[in-house]
């Protein structure tokens, strides 16, 4: 697809993938447009009511989309495991070409007992 021109790899427990999207695709969406399963990721679907498509980005990525983060991300994201300074739900992270071939860590196990 030569629209999908964003490159992001997604670094989970076992595997590490590289995976295409284009701009404005949030990172759920790109991990789900591509067919790529991590188990309980997205939980729902993106509306902003779970903290399982909890990623953490390196400082560059970050700062490069920490534009908006709403009180109701931030309450989330109190709630996941294994929160650093840099982390974000995945769900409301939107690519931009400025963070083409970032590595965004997936932090395992997602923790299911809370949906
Ligand atoms: Fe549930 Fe992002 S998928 S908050």
């Amino acid at each position: 697809n030569l629209t999908d021109k964003i490159k992001i790899s997604f670094k989970t427990e076992n595997d590490t993938v590289t995976l295409a999207g284009s701009e404005g695709d949030s990172l759920l969406d790109i991990v789900n447009n591509n067919n790529y399963q991590i188990d309980g990721y997205g939980a729902c679907d993106g509306t902003v009511a779970c903290s399982t498509c909890h990623v953490v980005l390196d400082q560059a990525t970050f700062d490069a989309v920490n534009k908006g983060i709403t009180e109701e991300e931030k309450d989330l994201l109190d709630m996941a495991s294994d929160v650093e300074a840099t982390s974000r739900l995945g769900c409301q992270v939107y690519v931009t070409p400025a963070v083409d071939g970032a590595t965004v860590v997936v932090p395992a196990p997602v923790d299911l007992r809370d949906l």
